[in-house]
């Protein structure tokens, strides 16, 4: 690698899941606090940062390809650094393949990008996947600047072991960070302009903390601190595993206002068989009965969920549980994959892997099912009122959008700022977005 001027204008492209957005935007302040700037629109950046997921396939064959686009006309690159989740599992082998990296960093590690950009200037190029003792969080800078629906990451990596994921091998072992980090970093996002929070962790209903007296809490106790913020009016969490929806967490359904009425809570599938195999710990019933109880405090609670088609050994039989399961539950959204063996988890080397053909048609069944629950659910809304936080503006004049309690995106014109939580009523559903009548001038 040979020198090359600092980097003045920068670019992260996150993919994948919420937590890596978070990232990516912490990766972003980061550089902002090093004097480099976010490259003008539709010019290159000096560096790019790529974060990258590596939850399903062809993610690193994704990397590759991103990288080779970024070369130019006289095939040199801007800076790039490869982060994330793909860089955590396959840095050596991406230092090795692709000379235009000049620095690959995990996402434990990525509070030391700038003395890795300083390396990479002087043409040292600068691996880092270390999962160290310090945590980022506490190298990283304040929180200055946000949108009116802020992420907050709670809680990091999972022990649970799902056979085909390899979130646990990549994210490493959960840690919850302290109470005391995340109010201070709650308050700040709120003096920064967050009207609403997504508490994120790969099993953030896995979250464990010491409150201000000492006493060990859950996340409902962390919500309920956070909910104390008067500038602060709605708290979400995601994602959540069955087994850690402790009593406390369903209670405060029921108790706490500022809780939205959303639960995502994946299921995978719908077959005790399959569930099993898959060493998710929970069984059909116990999911249901889970709900059950959500739902007999928060009647109205909107329910999300993840699926896996086609894992090895699923049968047409169980692969109707499934569809069974999604007819019993009603969902109002939800998040559906084909099933995609990753290399190291056990499920990779499973007997009876299920062809894609046979893969394709149950994940469209599936898909067709889910779609026509999400239209469902949005019509029954026709009719309701409710707040909407206003996010941003819609593509035609005077539009603006936002989200309503149950998570749904919701459209509407008039007068009200970004930021602003406004009364609606909704009157008109589609497929993924409602419309809605402004019912009281804003500021009001
Ligand atoms: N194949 C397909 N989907 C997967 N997920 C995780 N690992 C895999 C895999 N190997 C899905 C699960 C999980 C979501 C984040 O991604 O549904 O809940
Ligand atoms: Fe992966 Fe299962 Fe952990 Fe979720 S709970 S991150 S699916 S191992």
């Amino acid at each position: 690698m040979r020198q090359t001027p600092p980097p003045r204008t920068y670019r992260v492209k996150s993919f994948g899941c919420q937590m890596n957005v978070y990232d990516g935007e912490r990766m972003a302040e980061l550089l902002a606090e090093q004097g480099i700037i976010p490259a003008p629109e539709g010019e290159e950046a000096d560096l790019v940062v790529l974060n990258t997921c590596h939850i399903r396939e062809k993610a690193a064959e994704k990397v590759y390809s991103d990288i080779g686009r970024l070369r130019r006309e006289d095939g040199t690159s801007p800076l790039i650094a490869v982060a994330g989740c793909v860089a955590q599992a396959e840095g050596e082998e991406i230092m090795k393949r692709a000379p235009a990296v000049s620095m690959v960093v995990g996402p434990q590690a990525y509070h030391r990008l700038p003395g890795m950009i300083a390396e990479a200037v002087e043409g040292r190029r600068a691996i880092d996947t270390d999962m160290p003792a310090e945590t980022k969080f506490d190298a990283l800078p304040d929180r200055r600047k946000v949108g009116p629906s802020a992420f907050l990451t709670v809680q990091e990596g999972c022990d649970k072991f799902c056979t085909y994921c390899v979130v646990p091998y990549t994210r490493g072992a959960e840690v919850s960070r302290s109470f005391k980090d995340l109010v201070e970093e709650a308050h700040k996002l709120v003096d920064a302009g967050a009207r609403e929070i997504t508490l994120l962790g790969q099993n953030v209903n896995a979250w464990t903390g010491e409150d201000a007296a000492g006493r060990a809490i859950g996340l409902d106790g962390l919500a309920r601190e956070l909910a104390r913020n008067p500038d602060l009016h709605r708290i979400r969490y995601t994602t959540s595993h069955p087994n850690d929806m402790t009593d406390g967490l369903i209670a405060a359904h029921g108790e706490l206002e500022k809780l939205m009425p959303f639960l995502h809570l994946p299921v995978q599938a719908g077959s005790d068989r399959v569930l099993k195999a898959m060493n998710r710990s929970h069984s059909r019933d116990s999911y249901l009965r889970i709900l059950d109880r959500v739902r007999a405090v928060r009647p109205d609670i909107a329910l999300s969920g993840d699926f896996i088609v086609g894992f090895p050994g699923e049968t047409d039989a169980e692969f109707e549980e499934t569809l069974s399961l999604v007819d019993a539950v009603g969902y109002a959204q939800c998040f559906s994959f084909k099933y995609s063996a990753r290399p190291g988890t056990p499920a990779a080397t499973m007997d009876g892997q299920v062809p894609a053909e046979v893969m394709d048609e149950r994940l469209q069944r599936l898909q067709a099912a889910l779609n026509r629950d999400q239209l469902a659910f949005n019509q029954a809304s026709v009719g309701k009122r409710c707040t909407v936080l206003v996010e941003r503006k819609g593509r035609h004049p005077g539009q603006l959008l936002g989200k309503s309690p149950w998570l749904q995106s919701v459209h509407f014109t008039g007068d009200a700022a970004i930021g602003d939580l406004v009364e609606v009523e909704l009157t008109e559903a589609g497929p993924n977005s409602l419309s809605a009548r402004l019912l009281h001038p804003a500021h009001a």
